[in-house]
């Protein structure tokens, strides 16, 4: 029996899935240029069956910021490309070495290694193509592709996988979780960022844009503090700080960064839950439902939750930071069902 969050995040994903299929079919059609076999594993890769977690958050935070899913979509397929190029390297022989991706032989497997690291440079320059020439208003799409950038970079998701491949680093909780933050979190932070920048409106002040054009650094989150009693986590004041965001220079802006405050505050604690999450799926799931092969974490040496606080420390702590990541949508001015319906699939998931 499917739980009642899947059913619910199954709506949701109806609802806005095939804006989302179409929006990557259509925004993966490179013409002039790009050679064939090239062009063939890129899509081969990115219209795979993913889940569309990226996506959906960008469509779900302009709703929830009173925007149109709609004017999110570059956004979307942008974030979905930054993935879909982490994925292909991840899966390469000199990282994690896996043959199976979304139920499929993965991308250098069937492409050969050469196009498969080239197609994901390409992903990757193509999501930031994508973000300045349709993301809008035109400055949506500059603090967008600065944001993207950093979310993606050497500070955040690549520095994140460096370390996590790297046998050296310290086995505790800290780096752990720094970690997970940079190579999982960051981009499920930024996809909320950018789908709440296409739906800034009206005269917001230029700092506005450079404020939202930077991630703080990734929120230290205490173990205890999210086991808290029942105390809400959220505080715009301290979420804006830590999301790196001023205080407001403008009256208009004011808003403004409270909604990317309360989305950062989200974003942190799901991005964390969602990588906690893989690694127990790692521990315990099945490869069949997961499409990727399980029980490699280990063998490999990973540095995993289930791993350091036993697996039902580890899920304790997933579904806490959930509860918490969803206190902060009470502040939103649109509607957040989908990105509580999304948050709560995280914990229930199976692949
Ligand atoms: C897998 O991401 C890699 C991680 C960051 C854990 P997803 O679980 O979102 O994979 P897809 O997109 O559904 O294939
Ligand atoms: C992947 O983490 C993170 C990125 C791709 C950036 P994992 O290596 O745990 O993801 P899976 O388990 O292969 O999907
Ligand atoms: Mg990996
Ligand atoms: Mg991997
Ligand atoms: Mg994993």
């Amino acid at each position: 029996m499917p739980e009642l969050a899947e059913i619910a995040f199954a709506e949701h994903a109806a609802r806005l899935g095939p804006q989302i299929e179409s929006a990557l079919d259509e925004m993966s059609r490179w013409g002039d240029g790009c050679p064939a076999r090239l062009a063939e594993a890129m899509r081969y890769s990115l219209l795979a069956p993913g889940k569309r977690v990226r996506p959906l958050l960008a469509l779900m935070a302009a709703e929830a910021c009173a925007g149109s899913p709609e004017a999110a979509l570059p956004a979307a397929a942008a974030v979905e490309m930054v993935h879909a190029y982490s994925l292909i390297h991840d899966d390469l022989p000199a990282m994690d070495d896996d043959d199976l991706r979304r139920g499929r032989p993965t991308c250098h497997v069937a492409f050969g290694e050469a196009t498969a690291i080239l197609a994901g440079d390409g992903l990757l320059a193509a999501a930031f193509e994508l973000l300045a020439t349709r993301l809008m208003p035109p400055e949506a799409g500059w603090a967008g592709c600065a944001v993207l950038a950093q979310a993606a970079g050497p500070c955040r998701l690549v520095g994140g996988q460096a370390d996590d491949l790297d046998p050296a680093r310290t086995p505790d909780l800290p780096t752990l979780q720094s970690i997970h933050q940079r190579k999982t979190g960051a981009l499920i932070r930024v996809s909320l960022r950018l789908g709440a920048l296409s739906a800034v409106r009206g005269p917001v002040s230029p700092a506005l844009w450079r404020a939202a054009s930077r991630l703080g650094s990734p929120t230290p989150i205490s173990v205890e503090k999210e086991a808290g009693d029942g105390e809400p986590s959220f505080s715009a004041e301290t979420d804006a700080h830590a999301a790196g965001l001023p205080p407001a220079s403008a009256e208009a802006d004011r808003p403004w960064l409270a909604h990317l405050a309360a989305l950062d505050h989200y974003g942190a604690r799901l991005g964390l839950a969602f990588q906690i999450v893989d690694d127990l799926l790692d521990v315990r799931g099945r490869s069949e439902a997961a499409g990727k092969r399980l029980g490699k974490d280990s063998a490999a040496g990973k540095l995993t939750y289930p791993s350091l606080l036993g697996t039902e420390a580890a899920e304790r702590l997933a579904r806490q930071l959930i509860d918490r990541a969803i206190e902060a949508l009470a502040l939103l001015p649109g509607p957040t069902h989908g990105l509580e319906s999304l948050a709560r699939y995280v914990i229930e998931r199976n692949r």
